[in-house]
């Protein structure tokens, strides 16, 4: 019997409800944090009333997301009244963000913990158990320090994985860079992430190897700018592409993604390391945020619009088949109907694969807050939102019906979310799956095709989804090569 197995065989089982939202960092920083509690004993459960634990991974992005938090947090008090020992945590960027606010506006919470800090939490469930009240751990502020004090105090524990806490145990995510030092005007992630390190390539590689032993064909190497990815070691500086390249001879590794992109750094050389590779998902989300130089200039971005058309050229001569897909923020401060106009235009240029909109929100600590108004009313930001939401349906539509009739190559993650909801049981299930383009693709097969690589033929498509059939004759692989 291992060690970690007799740890759990030797005490109660306490059971852990927590619920993430945010960006794929925080669905990581989730299952660690699993990963850490189970090795203490503790399972699952799905129902914050049977829970001993129950901690909330939080997002501090959008004014909205935080609001949603507090409102959750609230709705649980009669449940810490009818049992005073349930531990309430909350873990994550806001966290970071408004550390002793959180107690001050949830008082019943036991533990506000940041996201550098989160190995910590199964020493502070420890302590709130023998009656230690909010306990506060996070990481130093952007002025409170060294960078190199600061630095360390944002690390992550990464190494320890759980493979059952992931959404499919096939797909994995990888992160190879903490924080972010680019300072959008409007964003929060410098404040909750701190700075920008590159973690070690020994160390990414010996967790992609870990992470193929344990089942994942999929790999999404994560970072704020993955593709700014840097690590020096004496004169040796490690980049993206060198990263690319050693982690695709590792065996069992099929797809690897990387995102977010920052428009800047999408460097020839990369793009030609996913086209060399075979295993490189010729994916790109490369978030633009706008298409008016005004508005970049204000959201110092660090790019003008026509270096964005150059990076589209670029990928477009070296990646033809690349889909490309993009972040909006419409109703930014000072947006004149001109300046959106300018971004509908780019959306229409570049036809994204897809885009996400969001409504300008603005964050207190950002350089954003301080120095530009937040002049644009709700209604308008709102019609934006509509108006370039159904340009980029329309395009994502007419990009899928390219489709209609083709093959695609499908790794299968599961039953579809109408079968969820459906409640469709046994082997005979509508399944959902992905090509390594990031298309979603829906097809009614059974679950002995889950963590399978397969041919699918597309039969219909909408803006965000295609439906398809296996394919059953033999499928040439160039096939494959052309509908990606
Ligand atoms: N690091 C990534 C994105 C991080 S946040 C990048 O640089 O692209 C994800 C998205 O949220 C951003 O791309 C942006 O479009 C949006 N976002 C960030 N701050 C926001 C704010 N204050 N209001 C509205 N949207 C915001
Ligand atoms: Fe935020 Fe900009 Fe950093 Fe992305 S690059 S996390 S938008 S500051
Ligand atoms: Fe949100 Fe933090 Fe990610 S603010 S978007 S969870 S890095």
């Amino acid at each position: 019997m291992s060690e970690s197995s007799q740890e759990i065989t030797d005490q109660k089982t306490k059971h852990l409800y927590i619920e993430t939202v945010g960006c794929q960092m925080n669905v990581l920083d989730s299952e660690m944090v699993v990963a850490a509690l189970r090795k203490k004993g503790y399972a699952i459960t799905q129902d914050p009333a049977l829970a001993d634990t129950i901690l909330f991974n939080t997002c501090s992005v959008r004014e909205h997301a935080e609001e949603k938090a507090y409102h959750n947090l609230h709705h649980l008090k009669q449940l810490k009244l009818q049992n005073p020992s349930k531990i309430i945590g909350v873990m994550g960027c806001m966290a970071q963000k408004d550390q002793n606010g959180i107690f001050a506006r949830v008082p019943f919470v036991d533990l506000v913990v940041g996201p550098g800090q989160l190995h910590q939490i199964p020493d502070m469930i420890e302590r709130a158990e023998q009656g230690e009240k909010q306990q506060l751990a996070v990481s130093l502020s952007r002025r409170d320090g060294t960078l190199e004090e600061i630095k360390r105090s944002h690390e992550t524990f990464d190494p320890l994985r759980d493979p059952e806490m992931r959404p499919t145990p096939f797909q994995a995510y990888l992160r190879i860079q903490i924080g972010c030092d680019k300072f959008c005007t409007y964003c929060i992630v410098p404040m909750t992430r701190g700075p920008e390190q590159g973690r070690s390539p020994e160390q990414i590689v010996s967790e992609a190897r870990l992470l193929a032993e344990q089942g994942a064909k999929e790999i999404t190497l994560l970072g704020q700018t993955v593709n700014s990815y840097k690590h020096k070691d004496g004169d040796k500086t490690t980049r993206l592409a060198d990263l690319l390249q050693m982690i695709h001879p590792i065996e069992g590794i099929e797809r690897i993604k990387f995102v977010t992109n920052y428009p800047k750094d999408m460097t020839r050389e990369l793009l030609e390391t996913v086209r060399d590779l075979p295993k490189c998902s010729p994916y790109l989300h490369v978030p633009a945020q706008s298409g008016s130089d005004n508005v970049l200039k204000r959201m110092k971005r660090g790019y003008t619009v026509s270096d964005y058309y150059a990076m589209m050229d670029r990928i477009n001569e070296i990646l033809p088949s690349a889909a490309v897909s993009s972040d909006f923020i419409v109703g930014f401060c000072g947006e004149t109907d001109e300046e959106f106009q300018m971004t509908v235009d780019m959306v229409r240029r570049c036809r994204f694969k897809n885009s996400f909109i969001y409504k300008y929100s603005v964050r207190p600590g950002t350089k954003g807050a301080d120095i530009y108004q937040d002049d644009i009313p709700e209604e308008v930001k709102h019609q934006r939102n509509l108006d370039l939401l159904a340009v980029q349906n329309k395009i994502s539509l007419e990009d899928n019906m390219k489709f209609l009739g083709k093959t695609v190559e499908v790794l299968v993650e599961g039953p579809s979310k109408w079968s969820v909801r459906k409640h469709q049981e046994g082997d005979l299930r509508q399944m959902t799956g992905r090509t390594a383009c990031d298309r979603i693709i829906v097809w009614d097969g059974n679950m002995r095709q889950v963590g399978a690589i397969m041919p699918i033929r597309v039969t219909d498509v909408f803006a965000f989804t295609m439906l398809g059939e296996v394919e059953t004759t033999e499928v040439l692989p160039e096939v494959f090569q052309l509908s990606v």
